[in-house]
């Protein structure tokens, strides 16, 4: 039997090795030549879509919506890091979807995330039929992108973006001539996960691997894959991108803070709030998630950081003001207190006698807070905090915004009315004008209101690990920067 030594071996391994990695380069070079051939021989002209040069980078969403911004945002980074067109999974604004595999995530977007398509189906005795696993799919209600959240940033980025249109598995097949079948290992560079956290993709290979996530791709690795699309499925996390890279983080900290809501219906409802709430800044604001079990018990803790910001106000108001006779204030305030929580059942008398108190030195306990909160009635839930703090407000007593809302239809993205591409390249719709478009109910709305009220306070109280409010604290650290920049102007 032939015995190697080490540094033989070692030779023959990287001799293969190569003689691998030539073969691969090759076998990619005439998949892409095979494929210009077979988009040329499709009715589709891609002529819009050349396969030359251009490569995309896509992902699969799941989560709430704020979490789903996250994953976007982790893609904008990738694709401009990447040199990739981003194509953009639709949003999600129902109720969340859970996390699934590689093997499950596509198929149940593909089965499930089609509502209309999913109820046409229909059991043997003719009732709809609605597949097990699509379970946490029933209120899943897709919308454009852009539709929702400002991309001027992306864009300004240099990143381009393309709005996937629907979230079937043929869709790569219909819109960019990706064959449904083996011919395309060559032209998608799939990135699979088997677990929730499977890689964290870093910019520094010296970053120290996170016991999170198991698996890791550096930049510069993805970067050398030269397939025309990337596919991710989850790239959801805060911490999915491990970034060292001062031009990295501060581009990722500029999207956390410029990607806010541009719906316009959301920006004019909340514009008017905060104007009756004494206009931005007068009020702040506070974030008390109740969802479920474990923010019950952060629930205490945020407030107990509401009373101590208050109290840091109270002493700086102190100072400033040199209040008089103390006996008297406590006398006058504990009958003002007594005033407003009367008028606990006319928010807009309560909401008057608050405004005209911020404009003196007051305790505590009248100061105007804004509280977002997924409570559903959050005076029969949270008695204590109206008890203890009488100019508390939520968006419940903005009744006329809220009924205005919750009466609205929006359109969502409309999975049946698919558009193609014609001769010329051009998309065109095959809208059947007898089908009305679907639409959602105002309601997904209200949580985005709330959010911009709050994003204006003269400071904001989160909750800890809510990415609900970690949007709303991004959004408050930009309406500090630009007051301060256009009071540098004025000034
Ligand atoms: C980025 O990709 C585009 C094609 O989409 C190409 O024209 C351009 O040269 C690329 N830029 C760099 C720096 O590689
Ligand atoms: C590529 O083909 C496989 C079947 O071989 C299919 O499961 C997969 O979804 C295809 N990928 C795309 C992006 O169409
Ligand atoms: C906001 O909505 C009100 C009421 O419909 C309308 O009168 C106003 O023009 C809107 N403002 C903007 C800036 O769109
Ligand atoms: C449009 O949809 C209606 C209702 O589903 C159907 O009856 C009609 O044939 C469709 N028209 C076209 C042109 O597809
Ligand atoms: C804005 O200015 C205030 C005081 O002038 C300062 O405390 C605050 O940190 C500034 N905020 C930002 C985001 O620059």
């Amino acid at each position: 039997m032939a015995r190697f030594n080490k540094s033989t071996s070692l030779t023959i391994v990287l001799l293969l090795l190569t003689l691998f990695l030539i073969h691969k380069r090759l076998e990619l070079r005439q998949d892409i030549k095979r494929y210009a051939e077979f988009t040329k021989n499709r009715n589709i002209n891609l002529k819009r879509y050349p396969p030359d040069g251009e490569k995309f980078i896509t992902y699969l969403p799941h989560s709430g919506l704020h979490n789903q911004r996250v994953a976007l945002i982790n893609s904008v980074i990738l694709a401009k890091a990447l040199n990739r067109t981003l194509i953009m999974p639709e949003l999600n604004l129902g109720t969340g979807t859970y996390w699934r595999p590689s093997t499950y995530l596509p198929y149940r977007l593909d089965e499930c995330g089609d509502f209309h398509a999913a109820l046409r189906r229909k059991t043997e005795d003719g009732k709809p039929w609605w597949s097990p696993d699509c379970f946490d799919y029933r209120n899943y209600l897709p919308m454009a992108v852009d539709s929702i959240f400002d991309l001027t940033a992306v864009h300004q980025m240099g990143v381009k973006t393309i709005q996937r249109r629907d979230m079937q598995l043929d869709y790569f097949e219909r819109y960019w001539s990706v064959p449904l079948d083996d011919r395309n290992t060559s032209l998608v560079y799939q990135v699979k996960d088997n677990i929730r956290y499977s890689y964290q993709i870093v910019d520094d290979p010296s970053i120290d691997k996170s016991t999170k996530f198991p698996e890791r791709y550096t930049l510069q690795q993805l970067a050398q894959q030269q397939y025309p699309f990337m596919m991710f499925n989850s790239l959801f996390g805060s911490d999915r991108l491990a970034l060292r890279s001062s031009q990295w983080i501060q581009t990722r900290d500029h999207l956390r803070k410029e990607m806010g809501v541009r719906q316009p219906w959301v920006v004019n409802r909340s514009r008017d709030i905060i104007t009756r709430l004494g206009g931005p800044g007068s009020y702040i604001s506070v974030h008390i998630r109740m969802g479920d079990g474990i923010f019950k018990e952060v629930m205490e803790e945020t407030m107990e950081r509401v009373r101590q910001k208050l109290n840091q106000l109270e002493q700086q108001q102190q100072e400033e003001d040199m209040i008089g006779d103390d006996d008297e204030n406590d006398a006058s305030s504990a009958a003002t207190i007594a005033y407003i929580q009367s008028l606990q059942e006319q928010p807009e008398q309560r909401l008057a006698a608050c405004l005209r108190l911020q404009q003196h030195p007051h305790p505590r306990r009248l100061a105007l807070i804004y509280m977002t909160t997924d409570a559903s009635s959050p005076r029969s839930i949270l008695p204590h905090l109206f008890d203890e703090f009488v100019c508390l407000f939520t968006l419940g007593d903005f009744k006329d915004i809220v009924d205005d809302t919750l009466a609205l239809q929006p359109a969502l993205m409309d999975h049946r009315h698919q558009s193609h591409h014609n001769q010329e390249g051009e998309e065109q719709s095959i809208i059947n004008a007898s089908l009305p478009p679907p639409i959602a109910k105002g309601k997904i709305f209200i949580p985005l209101i709330d959010a911009e009220v709050a994003a204006q306070g003269s400071l904001f109280v989160p909750t800890a690990r809510s990415t609900f409010s970690a949007y709303i604290g991004f959004r408050n650290k930009r309406f500090h920067h630009m007051k301060n920049s256009t009071t540098n102007i004025v000034d």
